[in-house]
């Protein structure tokens, strides 16, 4: 169905058939955009900002791009198209009919699924809601904006869904999503990543390509729900998605590649001087990398969960890509893990496949990760270094499950605590490094200049120049 820019809401779904639901979203959006105007991007909302605005949910062709002050934006709600020939795709129910509505018996489960998943939106709006005034430049700046709107919208889209089909129970956990906040005291948000301050574009580039790629393994497991409206509109969200993680990407690679050039221009590989220069040094990159990497492992949970298991057999949750799987049913099957074994090394454990789903998505998350440090160390590697940045192991730093709290070195070597604190800085942002992230981080602002830490980009946005004014400021 074709989108409805007439309604208050603009929407896929017909919103206008249903006038209860229509006029309860109604009545969130209000307390929506006074979230968005408290907690939003900070001093920047009478801008003019070069934003697309999702007009189709055709692969092809999907949005338009203007000029939008961003509380004008058109937050909606968007579905992919019904398959009505789809059929659950893995778990004991393989093979039947999708459901349109929710079985009662897992009406608890998927709410809880869903709530998780929108609180993650919101939060990393609030995170990042300081960094508008220290942009590198005005690209970036109109890019974390474009990252921004888009979250917001993905809270609506859990929204709606919670508002179509869980009732009061529903709209309550609504009200909730705007309630929670990002490192409140009393109600931070659900998962710990999303409560973790992102004061430096270092650290913003670091989340949206190794925490938003997160985000698009929970999508995509949640994309092969049972649950027909949860798969349809996480398949949407992940048309958006792919942007977020597209500014990690370059933003990561821009900053290595001003790097590898102040190295060349000082002949040197000494950080201080490249520092000195206005610009980061690659062991610091791969400190940040080391921390938001670890951050990230953890919001897929423990390497054996019987939670992950149910949502498997149950048909709520898949795995990314179910398709490419030959078995769907997944219970004959089982999977080696390396545990710690508590003594200072490590055991192995063969588990039942089900109940290792979540380090099954974890493994393509690590995969997909590798694929942008490929194209840097390739930047690192022309210029004749032979420094190279590595994803360190999934047991580094970890808080949740069966690595949690046991130190190790970044290649996975158990080791004493007094050893791992004996290097932690160099394997972990110091207080040094953090200082001189900050000391960089001055906004610039007239369009096409460059802050002296980052690379321009190759392009700019919907083929415009990268020196186009991507935000008015007024
Ligand atoms: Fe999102
Ligand atoms: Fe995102």
């Amino acid at each position: 169905m074709s989108i409805n820019y007439q309604d208050r809401i603009p929407n896929n779904v017909d919103l206008g058939s249903n006038r209860t639901l229509q006029r309860a979203l109604e009545h969130w959006q209000p307390e929506f955009l006074k979230w968005w105007k408290e907690l939003g991007p900070k001093d920047f909302q009478v801008a003019d900002v070069y934003l697309r605005t999702a007009t189709s949910v055709d692969a092809k062709g999907w949005a338009t791009y203007g000029y939008v002050r961003m509380p004008d934006y058109r937050w909606g709600i968007f579905l992919n198209d019904r398959d009505p020939n789809r059929r659950i795709g893995f778990g004991d129910s393989f093979g039947q009919e999708v459901w349109q509505q929710i079985p009662g018996e897992y009406r608890a489960t998927l709410r809880r699924l869903i709530v998780t998943q929108g609180d993650t939106e919101p939060a990393s709006v609030e995170q990042q809601r300081m960094l508008g005034h220290t942009a590198p430049s005005i690209y970036d700046l109109r890019n974390l904006f474009q990252v921004n709107v888009e979250e917001g919208r993905h809270l609506w889209a859990m929204v709606y869904l919670l508002h179509a089909y869980f009732g009061r129970d529903g709209r309550e956990e609504a009200e909730e999503l705007l309630e929670r906040h990002s490192g409140d005291a009393d109600k931070p948000r659900i998962l710990g990543t999303f409560n973790e301050p992102i004061r430096d574009w270092l650290s913003f580039f670091m989340f949206t390509y190794f925490t938003d790629r997160d985000g698009k393994f929970q999508l995509k497991s949640l994309a092969e729900s049972s649950f027909d409206p949860l798969a349809r509109t996480c398949q949407f969200m992940l048309t958006e998605e792919a942007h977020h993680m597209f500014v990690g990407d370059t933003g990561i690679n821009r900053v290595v590649k001003r790097t590898l050039e102040v190295m060349k221009e000082l002949n040197t590989d000494d950080p201080l001087a490249i520092r000195k220069a206005g610009a980061i040094d690659l062991p610091t990159v791969q400190r940040y990398l080391n921390f938001w990497f670890s951050s990230s492992l953890d919001l897929f949970g423990s390497e054996t969960s019987s939670n992950a298991a149910s949502y498997f057999a149950n048909g709520l949750k898949g795995r990314p890509d179910e398709s490419q799987y030959e078995d769907h049913i997944a219970i004959e099957q089982s999977y080696l893990l390396e545990l710690p074994d508590g003594q200072g090394s490590t055991k192995s454990e063969q588990i039942p496949m089900r109940n290792a789903m979540n380090e099954v998505t974890r493994s393509s998350y690590v995969r997909d990760c590798e694929i942008g440090l490929k194209r840097w160390n390739r930047l690192i590697e022309k210029a004749g270094h032979s420094f190279r940045l590595t994803l360190p192991s999934t047991r580094f730093r970890r808080n949740i499950g069966n690595w949690a709290g046991v130190p190790t070195t970044p290649e996975g070597l158990p080791i004493s605590a007094e050893q791992f604190g004996a290097h932690k800085n160099d394997w972990l942002p110091s207080e040094s490094d953090r200082a001189h992230i900050m000391s960089l981080m001055q906004g610039v602002t007239e369009p096409g200049k460059m802050a002296a830490w980052i690379a321009p980009p190759d392009r700019g946005i919907n083929n415009n120049p990268v020196e186009y004014e991507y935000v008015r400021l007024q």
